[in-house]
């Protein structure tokens, strides 16, 4: 893990949808799929980022408030200040061969980029579930497919692929081709994972959730990720195992 600010030159910059642009810096990141970095521009407060793809170390980034927005303005060319890699990744649990399941929803799609560039490169099958409200808000469906996933698309107003929410698709995955996943891989709006979470439980299929939390120091120093009993997103996350028989229940805010 490294503590220190790393300036990287903005290589490529591309408009992925209307909401998101990937960055393309400089240089790579010895970094985990699912891992995360600080990004921080002069004069801000630096935020939480997941790699998607680390050579070249890649971001795919949301416009949704100051820092976000800023970084959209950057031009290949300019620079942009990361920290780390920081935090727990998704652990790979598939042997060659094996097929994985990966579950997106947002700018949670990016991290899971990378994690199917991995799986792929170490001969497991990989099918990716991403969903978005329309057509127009899908992320990275195209990349998912050139590296050779196999891509199930979901809209919430059916303009592409199955109409409803991500789960809607988990039932037909299961029957088709590849059949049962060895193990899922989550990442998206809270509600997404929880429901995720909740139909892999009930499928008794092994599932692996980035969790979000605002964040500050990123190091497990300032507290602002804790979810419940001490859990630090930062620190020990963002990707946890979920077991229903110990994961406890969130009236507290606990992680799923
Ligand atoms: C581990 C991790 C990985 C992330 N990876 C990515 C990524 O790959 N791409 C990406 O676009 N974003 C990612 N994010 C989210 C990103 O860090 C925030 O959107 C960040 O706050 C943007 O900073 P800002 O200054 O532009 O906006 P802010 O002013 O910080 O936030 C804008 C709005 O979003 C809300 N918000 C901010 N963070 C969160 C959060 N964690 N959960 C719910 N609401 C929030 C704020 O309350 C505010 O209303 C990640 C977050 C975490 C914790
Ligand atoms: S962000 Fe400071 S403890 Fe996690």
């Amino acid at each position: 893990m490294s503590s220190f600010l790393q300036a990287y030159k903005i290589n490529e910059v591309r408009q992925e949808n209307a909401a998101n642009k990937t960055l393309v810096l400089d240089g790579a990141l010895d970094a985990e799929p699912g891992q995360f970095v600080m990004a921080w521009l002069p004069g801000m407060q630096d935020k939480p980022f997941s790699l998607a793809q680390a050579n070249p170390l890649s971001l795919t980034i949301a416009a949704v408030g100051p820092l976000s927005r800023a970084i959209h303005q950057l031009q290949p060319g300019d620079r942009l200040w990361v920290r780390g890699p920081l935090g727990r990744g998704f652990r790979l649990t598939g042997a060659p061969g094996d097929h994985l399941l990966l579950i997106g929803g947002g700018y949670g799609v990016a991290p899971l980029r990378y994690l199917a560039q991995t799986a792929l490169a170490r001969g497991c099958r990989v099918s990716a579930i991403i969903g978005a409200r329309r057509q127009a808000d899908l992320l990275l469906a195209a990349d998912f497919e050139s590296l050779g996933a196999a891509v199930w698309l979901t809209t919430e107003d059916g303009s592409a692929g199955i109409r409803g929410l991500v789960t809607d698709a988990i039932g037909p995955l299961l029957a088709a081709e590849w059949g049962r996943p060895a193990a899922v891989y989550t990442c998206g709006p809270t509600g997404m994972l929880r429901a995720v979470a909740a139909r892999c439980a009930a499928e008794a299929i092994p599932v692996q959730v980035s969790w979000e939390a605002h964040m500050r120091c990123g190091i497990g120093l300032c507290g602002s990720c804790e979810v419940g009993d001490g859990w630090l997103t930062c620190l020990d996350g963002p990707v946890f195992d979920f077991d229903p028989e110990q994961t406890p229940p969130p009236p507290g805010g606990g992680p799923v």
